[in-house]
């Protein structure tokens, strides 16, 4: 395989916070293939978002915000790009869709109005041209009698409607890598079906990179490829989606897939069974970050942080005891011979 579309190396983001300096992604490592859908899985506050908005480098980086480590696209690391040329990587290369798309548009202006102007930010086309443009993306996410729509304002659409107009949007310079933050957690589950179902026939038809966060290993085992599992700022496990759904080696992993008694089930259902809460960014524990609400957890976890290691293939783990613990649960589950 050749060089990866992205290539995120021990990224940090650090937030300069009336409690002091926090981090809140702290050592994130992965990778994304051209042409692949990347799933990002974690529960609420464990920094999905942040590493979203790291990639783009969204975050005001004057007062409030700063990285470090590596944002390789295609080889070239974003963290050390001028101002000027990070805007044309955003929109243009990599596009993003946010959680809520109410937010994300603005509501005195028609929604073609706001597409147009996209199009014409990023390529050089008339106005015309870019009217028409519009019109056929809106036809492309499925928005009945797009010439009609178009010249509709954001609060006479739907939600689902709004948030394919995002998705409109974040394709109009069919970017090399969409980055969708939760674009289906806020609406209702037919239509969550039809987004999902859009951004896998976009990424098969027009071959583009997706990295799809999101609470649900539902929707994760429909339509990525690999996924990564965050706790408080980290990756705590990475597989591809057949190994982590068979064989979860991370007890965070276990817990979340428990939170799913079935994977067709229901998708609107949040991931939050683990018992405890998660460690506040100003009180990270020493150790192992997930030990304060690990059942397996001992001394060794309290006092020294594993490292992320590789298990098998591309299988791997941030955990110092997920081998002994797949022995014991083996022997459990085994079948007696007599
Ligand atoms: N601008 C900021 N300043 C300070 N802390 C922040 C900022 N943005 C996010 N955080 C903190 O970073 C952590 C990760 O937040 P993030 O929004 O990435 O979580 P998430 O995984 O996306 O959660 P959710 O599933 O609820 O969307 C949280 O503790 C949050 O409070
Ligand atoms: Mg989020």
């Amino acid at each position: 395989m050749g060089q990866p579309l992205l290539e995120i190396n021990n990224l940090q983001t650090h937030f300069n916070t009336e409690r002091g300096r926090v981090t809140a992604v702290d050592g994130i490592s992965f990778s994304v293939e051209k042409g692949e859908i990347l799933g990002v899985v974690g529960e609420s506050g464990c920094g999905k978002s942040v590493t979203a908005q790291s990639i783009l480098r969204l975050f005001d980086e004057k007062y409030t915000a700063s990285y470090d480590g590596e944002i390789k696209l295609q080889g070239e690391d974003l963290l050390k790009l001028s101002k000027a040329n990070m805007e044309k990587i955003r929109g243009n290369e990599v596009s993003m869709i946010f959680q809520d798309p109410l937010s994300s548009l603005n509501p005195v202006f028609t929604i073609g109005f706001q597409l147009t102007e996209t199009i014409r930010i990023h390529q050089k086309h008339t106005k015309q041209e870019a009217y028409q443009m519009a019109i056929e993306l809106l036809r492309m996410t499925g928005i009945p009698s797009p010439e009609k729509r178009i010249d509709e304002y954001p609060h006479q659409l739907s939600g689902g409607m709004r948030q394919r107009v995002m998705i409109a949007m974040a394709l109009a310079c069919k970017p090399k890598l969409l980055i969708a933050d939760e674009p289906t957690t806020a609406l209702d589950v037919t239509i969550q079906a039809q987004i999902l179902d859009l951004i896998l026939e976009l990424n098969e038809e027009l071959g583009m990179a997706v990295v799809f966060i999101t609470h649900d290993l539902g929707v994760v085992a429909e339509i990525c490829t690999r996924v990564v599992v965050m706790y408080l700022g980290q990756v705590v496990e990475e597989a591809n989606v057949e190994d982590l759904f068979t064989n979860p080696l991370h007890p965070y992993t276990k817990g979340l897939m428990k939170s799913i008694p079935q994977i067709e089930g229901n998708r609107s259902e949040k991931l939050n069974v683990i018992g405890g809460t998660v460690p506040a960014l100003t009180d990270i524990p020493k150790g192992c970050r997930f030990a304060t609400r690990c059942e397996y957890a001992n001394d060794l976890c309290k006092e020294k942080a594993p490292d992320l290691q590789l298990h098998e293939g591309h299988h791997k783990v941030r955990c110092w005891h997920y081998a002994d613990i797949a022995r014991k649960e083996a022997v459990e589950h085994a079948i007696p011979t007599s």
